[in-house]
């Protein structure tokens, strides 16, 4: 697979507070990688650099375009940024014409608009809301409105920045794996919560802008020392698997309890 995301030795700083210094990453074609750190340690920085929305740099190259104003506007048309942020903007009435704006805008037959619309409606489970007006919709349901406006774009790369906060752990688990099945599209999950981090391939710790370990994911998770240190508090199950895996109890790191359960009984 080749490299859909490359940033070589970037820095940057706000006025003069550097919180990128000679940072690179690559990224495939494809793969999905969770991005975990602290408050404060450049992930949403990080997120924003990558759609051009803080500053056109030349170092980062996505889609063998070299990000500058001549290629920033089609690199954006591939990449999507769910934010974190919970003021979002709306430009329709309601919550359908909201999630098929940008595809009537491409001029797509009705037909295709209305297939597309179904399935991401049947996936986040939001067909109750859709004749509501977005901006008198909760929290979660927001994310999920942003979310199904930039799924149905069809984007190569998607960039969740800590959206999915707010959203219950059976929907998440459901897109996650939603997300994971399709074929040609490259996720960057970034949080500061571990569970975020299972389905992922590949997860990279961040801290104060640098890179402390990368790796797939399941090798990153036993990280449990990095994670003290950082401040990120390990889940219950995997708390519990490493401390058994010392022990010798079990031979990997195990998150389904009723799997944990099995494999104790063996
Ligand atoms: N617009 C800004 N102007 C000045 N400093 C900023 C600005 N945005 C972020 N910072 C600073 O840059 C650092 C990194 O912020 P960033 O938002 O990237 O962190 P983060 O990893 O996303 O944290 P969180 O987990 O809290 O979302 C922080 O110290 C923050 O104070
Ligand atoms: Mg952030």
């Amino acid at each position: 697979m080749k490299d859909i995301i490359v940033i070589d030795k970037l820095s940057f700083r706000y006025d003069n507070k550097y919180i990128f210094n000679n940072f690179s990453l690559k990224i495939k074609e494809n793969s999905f990688v969770s991005i975990i750190g602290p408050n404060g340690s450049g992930k949403s920085t990080l997120a924003k650099l990558l759609v051009g929305l803080l500053k056109v740099a030349d170092e980062i190259t996505i889609f063998d375009l070299i990000m500058n104003e001549k290629n920033l506007n089609d690199i954006r048309k591939d990449i999507a940024l769910i934010m974190d942020t919970t003021n979002d903007c709306f430009v329709a009435e309601t919550v359908a014409d909201e999630i098929v704006f940008g595809l009537e805008n491409l001029g797509l037959k009705n037909s295709d608009i209305k297939k597309r619309l179904d399935e991401i409606v049947k996936l986040l489970k939001i067909d109750s809301i859709l004749n509501t007006d977005p901006y008198s919709l909760s929290g979660g349901e927001k994310k999920l409105v942003s979310l199904a406006s930039s799924l149905i774009m069809n984007p190569k790369i998607i960039v969740i920045d800590d959206a999915f906060e707010m959203i219950d752990k059976e929907t998440k688990e459901k897109i996650f794996k939603y997300l994971k099945q399709q074929k040609k599209l490259t996720i960057i999950n970034i949080t500061h919560n571990i569970e975020d981090v299972y389905y992922s391939d590949r997860t990279i710790i961040l801290n104060q802008g640098d890179i402390l370990v990368d790796g797939p994911t399941l090798k990153v998770l036993e990280q449990d020392k990095v994670f003290n240190r950082i401040g990120i508090e390990l889940p219950f199950m995997l708390d519990l698997s490493l401390k058994l895996k010392l022990y010798g109890l079990v031979d990997k790191i195990i998150l389904d309890m009723n799997e944990m359960v099995n494999e104790l009984w063996k």
